[in-house]
């Protein structure tokens, strides 16, 4: 297969390279180069602003792909630029978000089908996931632009290597430093996490299956319980996790997600995200790791790049909550 891969060069879309490169495919990475391409020798990679492109990946951009797979769009800035110079495109895949859809639990999880958020909202955590969402409307309208067809793969929360958000990493990095954890999380808060591989995996087989409309690409639902004791088990430290539970936290005004990722109080509607149903890509042959699988990957990942951010909940008062929860 002829691919080209719009991005590719960091987390996402470089567990999507490195897929297709697996098969065989004859690559093509288009990015603008602030991160180093690992693929340097074993890919064709041409440099460029999407927002802007060169002529010379204008003329790119017009050569008859098998596939192309946008992992680089998040907003229509990034595709109006390039939509109208792509010649013939056998599928275009676009990569979004579960963060689309409106925060409304539902006992079956949020399909395909459910609402999505107001493409116009200005709340501010959800900017982006509006911007994915005027994405995906914009390539919808442009379909004879792609003359091809158009799979719209909406992302869960991923995990793995070469993730440099600040998500799970906090979790590994915890587990690392080994000690007394505060765990803040209900033990039974829904998590849902999918690990680089499969979202890969699948998206490469899609092509091969010409799998169009949109799908979600989440992982398999489970429980903090369950996510952090697999994290501080597998970590191979000595840890003790003190689940000082969700009250504790709040009233000492820690901040969930973003002092302790994960963590999303019973209240919060961010949770219906969590619960994400993903029976469409199971039925087209979406496979999942073991979630202690992927622990073990994300976990020797984090240990070559150890790192503590400004944002997460300090050593000291960590310790010190932990005193004061023991009495
Ligand atoms: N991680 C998650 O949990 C999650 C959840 C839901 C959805 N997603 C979606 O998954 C997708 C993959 O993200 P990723 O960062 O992991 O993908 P990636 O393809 O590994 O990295 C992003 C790539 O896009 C390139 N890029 C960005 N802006 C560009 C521009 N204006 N012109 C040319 N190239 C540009 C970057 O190149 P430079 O280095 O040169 O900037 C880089 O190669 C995103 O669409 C994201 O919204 C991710």
């Amino acid at each position: 297969m002829k691919i080209l891969v719009l991005g590719g060069t960091r987390f996402v879309g470089r567990h999507i390279v490195e897929e297709c490169l697996r098969r065989g495919d004859d690559v093509t990475v288009l990015y603008r180069g602030r991160s180093p391409s690992p693929f340097a020798g074993i890919a064709r990679h041409v440099l460029t602003d999407r927002r802007a492109p060169t002529v010379e990946a204008a003329a790119v951009l017009a050569e008859p792909w098998d596939a192309v797979i946008d992992t680089s769009a998040r907003d229509v800035d990034d595709l109006s630029p390039v939509l109208p110079l792509l010649g013939d495109v056998g599928q275009y895949t676009l990569l979004s978000t579960c963060g689309v859809y409106r925060r409304a639990p539902s006992r079956y999880g949020l399909t395909e089908r459910a609402a999505t958020i107001p493409a116009d909202a200005s709340h501010p955590v959800r900017a982006s996931a509006t911007r994915k969402l005027r994405c995906e409307r914009y390539v919808r309208r442009r379909l004879d632009r792609i003359n091809g067809p158009l799979l719209i793969a909406r992302l869960g929360l991923v995990i793995g290597r070469y993730d440099d958000s600040d998500r799970l990493a906090y979790w590994l990095e915890r587990a690392l430093r080994g000690g007394d954890v505060l765990v803040p999380m209900d033990d039974r808060q829904a998590i849902q996490l999918i690990d680089a591989t499969d979202v890969a995996h699948f998206l490469r087989d899609a092509v091969d299956h010409k799998l169009t409309g949109v799908v979600n690409v989440a992982g398999a639902r489970t429980d903090a319980r369950t996510l952090v004791d697999t994290v501080l088990t597998r970590a191979g430290r000595a840890v003790t996790p003190c689940r000082v539970g969700e009250d504790f936290a709040l009233t000492h005004r820690l901040q969930p997600w973003t002092e302790i990722p994960l963590w999303l109080p019973a209240s919060s509607p961010e949770l219906a995200l969590m619960s994400v149903n993903i029976s469409r890509a199971t039925d087209a042959g979406l496979i999942l790791r073991p979630l202690p699988d992927s622990i073990t990957d994300a976990l020797g990942w984090q240990a070559l790049r150890r790192g503590w951010s400004q944002r997460w909940l300090d050593h000291a008062r960590e310790r010190d909550l932990i005193q004061r929860w023991r009495g």
